[in-house]
């Protein structure tokens, strides 16, 4: 039996990924929360036959902590998405949503897997890690920033600068750092299989595809023309990255490989080793992860990365720092009387 919850159900990431998680054989209960919709939502999927039991909620009578009783996993994708002319910093603003259904998490499910879709990713997994501390239940292990998605365009964007389009799943780049601009870090030399010298070797179309990994998400917000940022997309690597977990937790099947997630580097042994490699008392940094049942089992080095690499992690680390500081140090307004 695994219940998961999708906060923010109601939404453009919201819907396509709860329709994705009512697909998903090992779910059997899935509740949808938002402030708005969601039991239309809740309604229609309820109507595919698959296992799971879909419940929608809203906020009046604690509709919040009533989705999120006994989870055992929370994807959040509620907030504000980006309007042209936005970075992902600008969008602080949900801030105070994730410190609110942090709470409620604490209440109601202390122990679930959370994936947080929510942006800014570098300040809002900071945020939700505070306010669980405060409520005493931090365990860095379950909790996990989805940069997902960073990976999947890096796969799409070097199969077609390589003309193998159709190759997508097979190229593998990791991607660490953080979730905006320049804290996205693709690591091209280590990609698998290996991209050619004549790529690789060639500055202005290494710069160029590295530029587009970074920035790729502008590319569908100014398409989108203010109709919001990705959600298709950024659905199905929320729903990639949720299977993850759930087979290491429940399907009894490790991760065949790393998975990469922005993580608390704290959160097992590892975390102090890739400290030192990235020169800087960060504690939070998208890395490769190994997953079991209880969330992160290690976290793994970066490894060797090239001198091109080298300057984009100064590049990276810089704007991290001040991103995670905000959020670790957000005061949620106290609750209107
Ligand atoms: N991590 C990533 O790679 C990534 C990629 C794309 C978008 N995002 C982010 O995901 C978030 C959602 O994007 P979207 O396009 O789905 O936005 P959206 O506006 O379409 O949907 C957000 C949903 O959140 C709901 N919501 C607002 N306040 C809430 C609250 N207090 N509790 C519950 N639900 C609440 C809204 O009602 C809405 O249905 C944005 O912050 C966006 O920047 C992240």
């Amino acid at each position: 039996m695994v219940k998961a919850v999708v906060c923010g159900a109601a939404g453009g990431i919201g819907q396509p990924l709860s329709l994705l998680l009512k697909l998903n054989p090992l779910i059997t209960e899935l509740s949808l929360y938002d402030v708005v919709n969601a039991l239309g939502v809740a309604a229609d999927l309820s109507h595919i036959a698959t296992p799971a039991q879909v419940t929608g909620f809203l906020p009046p009578d604690n509709g919040a902590e009533r989705a999120l009783k006994g989870a055992d996993i929370v994807v959040i994708p509620a907030g504000v998405p980006r309007k042209p002319g936005m970075t992902r910093d600008d969008l602080f603003v949900n801030a105070g949503i994730c410190a609110t259904l942090a709470s409620a998490i604490a209440n109601a499910c202390p122990k679930a897997f959370i994936l947080v879709i929510s942006n800014p990713v570098n300040s809002t997994v900071p945020v939700f890690a505070e306010t669980l501390k405060k409520a005493g239940v931090f365990d860095p292990k379950r909790l996990f920033g989805v940069t997902h998605l960073d990976i999947v365009r890096a796969s799409t964007f070097l199969a077609t600068v390589l003309g193998k389009p159709q190759d997508a799943p097979k190229y593998k780049v990791p991607v660490v750092g953080g979730h905006s601009g320049v804290t996205i870090l693709p690591l091209l030399s280590q990609a698998e299989p290996k991209i050619p010298s004549d790529v690789l070797g060639d500055k202005a179309k290494r710069d160029a595809l590295v530029n587009r990994i970074q920035f790729g998400g502008d590319e569908v917000v100014k398409a989108k023309d203010g109709a919001g940022s990705a959600t298709l997309s950024m659905a199905q690597a929320g729903a990639e990255f949720a299977e993850f977990v759930l087979q290491a937790a429940f399907g009894g099947k490790k991760s065949q490989r790393p998975v990469q997630a922005y993580v608390y580097l704290g959160a097992e042994a590892g975390g102090e080793a890739v400290k030192k490699e990235i020169g800087a008392d960060l504690d939070y940094f998208s890395v490769n992860v190994e997953l079991g049942p209880n969330g992160i089992e290690k976290i793994l080095p970066i490894g060797q990365i090239d001198a091109a690499e080298k300057e984009l992690l100064g590049a990276a680390v810089k704007e991290l720092g001040p991103s995670i500081e905000k959020g670790a140090t957000f005061q949620p307004a106290p609750p209107k009387l």
